[in-house]
């Protein structure tokens, strides 16, 4: 709450450069305003205007937004096209020797791409996944480390009309497993390991693991791409593997025109209950919001050098790397390893050897190398930089300083942009040719984006107070529904006890300060932010309950200095509450359970043993009073609602 509150006096305003303003695709508040009051006076044709000149269409489409069924809109909807062709043929004439991709291995080595070369490589991956009989609405699960070879296979998916579905290649067996039962998928597209920061991790043994389990007969293939050359069992008739597939493929493949509604993707995030939720997106409207925000956020030029550090297991992965930036022809930046590998100034050297122009990444990542070295930036030439920007959640704005002065050299404007794995590209950030930046607010919706700030009844806050977020007018580039689960969909995103159900709601609270601008304070809902990814407190608190040492788990968040937020569980054991040594081997198996079970990032910084959790006498958790004690603060709250107050000095203590 205390930087909420430093963040609502925050008085620095930074107007665009001129030597930025200068080049900027949008140069003035003027422009950007005049954006915003042609889509309110005519919405559809605002995007249907923008439809036509960003997209490629092979069938062009007559109707725009068919509304008729909300929340379950339509856009483009007689449309056809494909999202690869749109990716890559497109610049096969224009430019095919253009670099799409330098990719940087964790080990340094790098390798160059074409957008010739890539279009063939992804032309005989598509081949290849012909060959084994897959087609058009098929779903494959894609569980690859971040190379080229990720991309390739999302975009092949999309050429031939597959629903991809990238997990995270840092997910256990289980949330993978989980998550091919709920696609249904007909193949899972791996690799044999991958390496992160000089080390190991194996893939395809995981894979293994997940398709031992139940309701995987779906799966017909696993393709294998070889990256370390180690030995993996191997399943004939079902494992093939990348070179196998690809090798005699044909360098071209026609285009699967599909409908602008056929879902291009599902990508599973966490909610406030257990399951994990399958997002699906459309095609057309998901990539006109990618297209037109690389355009007006990131101010895309064809002469930058983009680099985006997300993986592509998440969704900024999928919309700044894998479709927005070769949609626009772009030359960018992809990286397999992690920041402080080898040295805290892997970054900065990345940016200047590959003279990178626009560089998106992510608050924890910025809080930890700026803990690594304040002055590190300083020793590498950083002049290529012309943008920067952020993602993820609130930027506090002492990282945003050091941002802006230290690795921008108080020239490059900083894009924080708010959106979410359901919105599919960028909903709240500034337009960096027109809006002065305040530090720690992502500033104004982008044209078209009817986000506000709304109370339960509906209405608009006043400026200065907390409410829902919402976003009012279907979007083009929001999720569809969820995967076979239209009425978690409705229930979820359109309540109809929030302003009846009438719009979108993110599931963060904000507040708008006197000049109009938006700052995000938090989640609404059980869902915490640990280093910028989400993570369900049911999820864990399931994970931990399935263990058979435990009786009951409740998870909250704690801030941190570097992650965000991390996590805290509260448990009772079946057996009775352990002490000393005893309490801290439990706690260490657990937090490796937790690991095993959901994957690294959802492990518990802290556990704490109690005889019970504190409730109220209907028997419902007090996760207000675990998130104090999880803070090590004392309780002011009212407790008189609460059955067994002598709990809380138990679960007061950290075990060490
Ligand atoms: C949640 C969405 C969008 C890609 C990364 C995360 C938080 C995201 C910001 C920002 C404040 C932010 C919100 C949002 N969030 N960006 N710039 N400022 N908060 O995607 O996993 O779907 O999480 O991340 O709480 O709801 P995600």
């Amino acid at each position: 709450m205390s930087t909420i509150k430093s963040m609502l006096h925050e008085a620095r305003v930074f107007p665009p450069l001129p030597e930025f303003v200068e080049q900027a695709n949008l140069a003035s508040m003027e422009a950007y305003q005049a954006l915003c009051a042609e889509a309110k006076k005519d919405y559809p044709g605002f995007w249907s205007k923008l439809a036509q000149k960003h997209i490629l269409w092979h069938k062009p489409f007559t109707s725009v937004l068919n509304d008729s069924d909300p929340p379950f809109y339509k856009w483009f909807e007689d449309g056809e096209l494909n999202i690869s062709y749109n990716c890559l043929d497109r610049h096969l004439t224009s430019q095919p020797d253009k670099l799409a991709i330098i990719f940087e291995a964790d080990d340094g080595k790098v390798s160059r791409c074409t957008y010739r070369e890539l279009y063939q490589r992804v032309c005989q991956f598509a081949n290849g996944l012909k060959a084994l009989n897959i087609r058009k609405g098929d779903r494959i699960i894609i569980y690859l480390p971040m190379r080229i070879e990720a991309i390739i296979a999302m975009q092949a998916c999309a050429r031939i009309g597959v629903i991809h579905s990238v997990v995270f290649a840092g997910f256990s067996a289980k949330s993978l497993h989980e998550r091919i039962v709920d696609a249904g998928a007909v193949a899972v597209i791996t690799a044999d390991e991958q390496t992160r920061g000089g080390k190991h991790y194996p893939l395809k043994a995981t894979v293994d693991e997940a398709l031992s389990m139940n309701g995987t007969d779906s799966v017909k293939s696993v393709i294998v791409y070889q990256h370390t050359g180690m030995d993996t069992p191997w399943q004939a008739g079902r494992d093939i593997g990348w070179h196998e597939l690809t090798q005699n493929k044909q360098t071209d493949c026609e285009p699967e025109w599909i409908n602008a509604e056929h879902p291009l993707f599902t990508l599973y995030t966490s909610g406030s209950t257990g399951k994990p939720k399958g997002v699906q997106h459309s095609s057309a409207g998901y990539l006109l919001g990618v297209m037109v925000s690389m355009q007006w956020v990131f101010d895309y030029k064809p002469t930058d050098i983009f680099w985006c550090t997300a993986d592509v297991g998440w969704i900024t992965g999928h919309s700044y790397v894998t479709y927005g930036p070769l949609a626009m022809g772009a030359t960018q930046v992809v990286f397999e390893g992690v920041p402080t590998y080898p040295d805290a100034g892997r970054f900065w050297k990345i940016i200047q050897d590959h003279k990178v122009t626009t560089f998106y990444t992510a608050p924890t990542a910025i809080r930890s190398l700026i803990k690594l070295g304040v002055d590190l930036p300083g020793q590498y030439d950083l002049s290529s930089l012309r943008l920067l920007g952020s993602v993820g959640e609130p930027i506090n704005p002492e990282a945003w300083m050091w941002y802006y002065n230290v690795v921008g050299q108080s020239r490059c404007p900083i894009v924080d942009t708010w959106w979410q794995t359901e919105t599919g590209c960028h909903m709240i950030a500034p337009v960096p040719g027109a809006v002065p930046l305040k530090p720690g607010s992502c500033t104004f919706p982008l044209p078209g984006i009817s986000a506000a700030v709304i109370d339960e009844a509906g209405h608009e806050v006043e400026q200065g107070k907390g409410g829902f977020l919402v976003i009012k007018q279907p979007f083009p580039s929001q999720i569809r529904t969820l995967w076979r689960d239209p009425e978690r969909f409705k229930k979820t995103y359109f309540p109809q006890d929030i302003g009846e159900g009438h719009f979108y709601l993110a599931g963060d609270s904000a507040h708008r300060d006197n000049d109009g601008y938006f700052w995000i304070m938090g989640r609404i809902d059980d869902v915490l932010n640990v280093s910028g990814h989400r993570l369900g407190t049911m999820e864990i608190e399931s994970a931990l309950v399935a263990n058979p040492l435990v009786a009951e788990a409740a998870v909250v968040g704690k801030p941190h200095e570097i992650k965000g937020e991390v996590i805290v569980a509260f448990i009772v054991l079946k057996e009775k509450c352990p002490h000393g040594e005893q309490a801290s081997k439990i706690a260490n198996s657990l937090r490796e359970w937790v690991v095993h079970e959901i994957g690294p990032i959802a492990k518990p910084e802290e556990i704490r043993f109690g005889d019970n959790l504190p409730k109220t006498r209907s028997g419902k958790i007090m996760r207000r009073l675990l998130r104090t004690l999880a803070r090590g603060e004392e309780i002011t709250q009212d407790t008189s609602t609460l059955e067994n107050p002598a709990i809380l000095d138990q679960l007061k203590q950290p075990i060490l």
